[in-house]
């Protein structure tokens, strides 16, 4: 199916292609988009002429507004036949790899970090390149539509060729994680596609790279433990500043997976700060208490460097992220082109 932009390009879109989102960028047109899974209305458009069926009508990416003005979801649109569409290219910085693919991938392992976290190994038919901090849509059996999980591992690490590692939270009353774990055991396979996202590792510049700041709420360890994990593999010297904000000592598994990294890199090129926001009364917790955002600002003012001497990659769940984006862009002015996060909508 031809798929027109107004005033634009035109591209095809293959009848088995499951979104206008999917189709769009694995055509190599620009679409506009951040999560992939209907919740952030990045991928807004207008549909102007064609067939267009919606596969999620109550997703949350798009307010009342939007619906009474006919604004759609690309992630959330499948083409039914030849169409013309408005919508402005993102004008994102290409990462320079292949399009997504979507491949049927086996369960490896299932390893627990903390008591509602696991990390997912799975195998794909073909090694398929990433980049660190990148994410992929894995389709939970019996759900419907697919769930962005982060890669958590940077590519190129030895063994990784052909496996891709998640670090997934089992979220209460949550269909697509609850079916991963309950559903997909070793050996099952599911469909996996990738890799999307923007907020990939840049590399240093050649003279004076900055130091990279990684801030990672609960399940956006993963992702961050990818980022760390490119920069420490770098020949370069960059380091890490790693802020990881869980919520009780329960999750401390999850520190211990960045202090491993601290460990593997000598210690040196990655200082790991743990803040807990609601630690258990009566169990030992000698660190940071509060919002991981709060001590990023106050740790960062302490070292007395301004923030735009950092590159900042964060993610983990909204309240966080807009936290981090008032004080980067708005207060510290960071320049955008230094900024690069996920929201786990
Ligand atoms: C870019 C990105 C990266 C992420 N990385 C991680 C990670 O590394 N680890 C992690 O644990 N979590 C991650 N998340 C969160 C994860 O994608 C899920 O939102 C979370 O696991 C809850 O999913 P659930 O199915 O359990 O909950 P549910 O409440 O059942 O589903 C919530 C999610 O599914 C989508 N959804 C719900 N219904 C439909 C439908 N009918 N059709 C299509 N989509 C639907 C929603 O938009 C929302 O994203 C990430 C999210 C994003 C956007
Ligand atoms: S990219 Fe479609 S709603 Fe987020």
């Amino acid at each position: 199916m031809k798929v027109q932009i107004e005033n634009g390009p035109a591209f095809e879109v293959a009848a088995g292609e499951d979104s206008l989102l999917r189709g769009a960028l694995r055509a190599g047109f620009d679409f506009p988009y951040e999560c992939s899974v209907g919740g952030c209305g990045g991928c807004r458009f207008d549909l102007l002429d064609g067939p267009m069926a919606t596969l999620w009508e109550q997703a949350p990416g798009l307010s009342e507004r939007d619906r009474r003005r006919g604004k759609r979801l690309a992630c959330q649109s499948r083409p039914q036949g030849d169409c013309t569409i408005r919508v402005r290219p993102a004008g994102s910085e290409p990462s320079g790899l292949p399009a997504a693919q979507r491949l049927r991938a086996t369960l490896l392992t299932r390893r627990a970090v903390t008591p509602d976290l696991s990390e997912f190994t799975f195998r794909l038919p073909a090694d398929v390149a990433f980049r660190a901090g990148q994410y992929a849509l894995l389709y939970p059996p019996g759900v419907e539509g697919a769930r962005a999980y982060s890669f958590s591992d940077a590519p190129g690490e030895p063994g990784a060729p052909g496996l891709w590692r998640f670090m997934i939270r089992r979220v209460p009353g949550g269909r697509g994680s609850n079916a991963l774990f309950d559903r997909v055991a070793p050996g099952d396979a599911i469909d996996l596609d990738g890799p999307y996202g923007h907020a990939w590792l840049r590399p240093g510049a050649a003279e004076a790279p900055r130091d990279v700041i990684c801030i990672a709420g609960g399940s956006g360890l993963g992702p961050m433990r990818s980022v760390a994990r490119g920069v420490l593999a770098e020949a370069g010297t960059r380091r890490v500043h790693f802020f990881l904000g869980l919520r009780t000592q329960a999750e401390l598994g999850a520190a211990a997976e960045v202090a491993q990294l601290q460990a593997q890199a000598g210690g040196e090129r990655l200082r790991l700060t743990t803040v807990l926001s609601n630690p258990t009364e009566g169990l030992a917790w000698e660190g940071v208490t509060g919002f991981v955002h709060t001590q990023v600002e106050a740790a960062l003012t302490a070292l007395g460097r301004p923030f735009d001497a950092y590159d900042h990659y964060f993610a983990g769940p909204p309240p966080m992220v807009e936290a981090l984006q008032d004080l980067l862009m708005v207060r510290q002015r960071v320049p955008f082109a230094q900024i690069h996060f996920d929201r786990f909508v």
